[in-house]
């Protein structure tokens, strides 16, 4: 029996940090073992907000390298551009005719940026481009495109799935029959927050976070930044109340969360040598990746073969669906 198809898009927006890492990269990797998995690079949604072309260069190839050095394999997983693929756009234009504009008022992402505006006195259409406005009919024909049974995505993108759904189902109604595959969101519920150097949940609007490949120096540096309280290196101290612990726990092994527990209970130990612990596990882990992380980039040719092979990929299977659709919906007298 085939697999069912899991497919998740990545917006380029700069290098992720070790929440993305826990909560997003690894789960999505891990579905690939069960599941026919397709990663693509979400140029264009990106496009909204990124118009400096070297910028939007740059965070493609930072986010495909990060995927990459994290143990997406290419041999195994499909993964591609989005703006290798046009048929997307062919898709967003033919969505475009069964989706109801007051579908989009509720978009999220719209209704924030709205929000926003009359906050701050401005008009209601400040700042909104219709690229913002239609995001999730492209974010549809990214799905619908490639019959995706499953998007593993974070909770913010629940409501842009069941958009898909409600598009989906209006072209099979109206065509009676089942063109497009309904998808599901797939939300891996056993992720844990992740905090950041405050306590607080790991967010780049929290300015708070720990970029996954930064250069060992730097990691060492923000690993000294996270707030602890001012006991002296003599008292015992709670690692259950600690913002450096609740990130070791994370990244060591049971023996070493126990073994370092032990030397914070039994006082003597300063937040210098804990911070220092925490290093040392991140820094083991992140290290292979990290190396494998500065290849890719120390030769962007390799991340271009990669993306375009995936891409040949990904428009063979887009284009025979485009077809098939062309042909249902009166498009097929070419
Ligand atoms: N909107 C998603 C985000 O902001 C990215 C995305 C674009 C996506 N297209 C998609 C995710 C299709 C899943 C499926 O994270």
């Amino acid at each position: 029996m085939s697999k069912e198809i899991a497919l998740t898009g990545i917006k380029p927006t700069g290098m992720p940090h070790l929440g993305n890492y826990l909560g997003a990269i690894k789960p999505a990797l891990a579905l690939a073992e069960s599941y026919e998995a397709r990663f693509f690079i979400a140029d264009y949604h990106s496009l909204n907000t990124i118009k400096n072309p070297e910028d939007l260069r740059n965070y493609t190839y930072e986010i495909a390298a990060c995927w990459l050095a994290c143990g997406l394999d290419p041999e195994k997983v499909l993964i591609y551009r989005q703006s290798d693929v046009p048929e997307t756009f062919e898709l967003t234009t033919m969505i475009m005719a069964f989706t109801s504009k007051g579908l989009m008022n509720r978009a999220h992402a719209y209704k924030a940026q709205v929000d926003q505006n009359r906050a701050k006195g401005k008009p209601e259409d400040h700042n909104v481009n219709m690229g913002l406005f239609t995001y999730p009919v492209l974010m549809a024909a990214d799905i619908l495109l490639f019959d995706a049974n499953y998007v593993p995505v974070g909770k913010d993108q629940v409501q842009h799935i069941e958009m898909a759904v409600d598009i989906a189902q209006a072209v099979n109604r109206n065509y009676k029959q089942e063109l497009l595959t309904l998808p599901k969101p797939f939300v891996s519920e056993s992720t844990q927050v992740v905090i950041g150097s405050d306590g607080r949940k790991m967010s780049k609007s929290y300015d708070n976070t720990i970029p996954l490949f930064i250069p060992e120096k730097k990691l060492k540096k923000l690993c000294n930044k996270i707030i602890t309280n001012s006991q002296t290196v003599e008292e015992p101290k709670d690692p259950d109340n600690c913002n450096v612990f609740t990130l070791y726990k994370l990244f060591a092994t049971d023996a070493q969360q126990a073994a370092l527990a032990a030397r914070y209970r039994a006082g003597g130990m300063g937040w210098g040598e804990a911070k220092a612990e925490l290093f040392n596990v991140l820094n083991a882990k992140i290290s292979p990746m990290r190396e494998r992380y500065n290849e890719l980039m120390a030769d962007k040719s390799s991340i271009d073969k990669i993306l375009s092979d995936g891409g040949v990929k990904a428009r063979e299977l887009a284009a025979a669906k485009i077809k098939s659709l062309r042909k249902v919906m009166g498009f097929d007298f070419l």
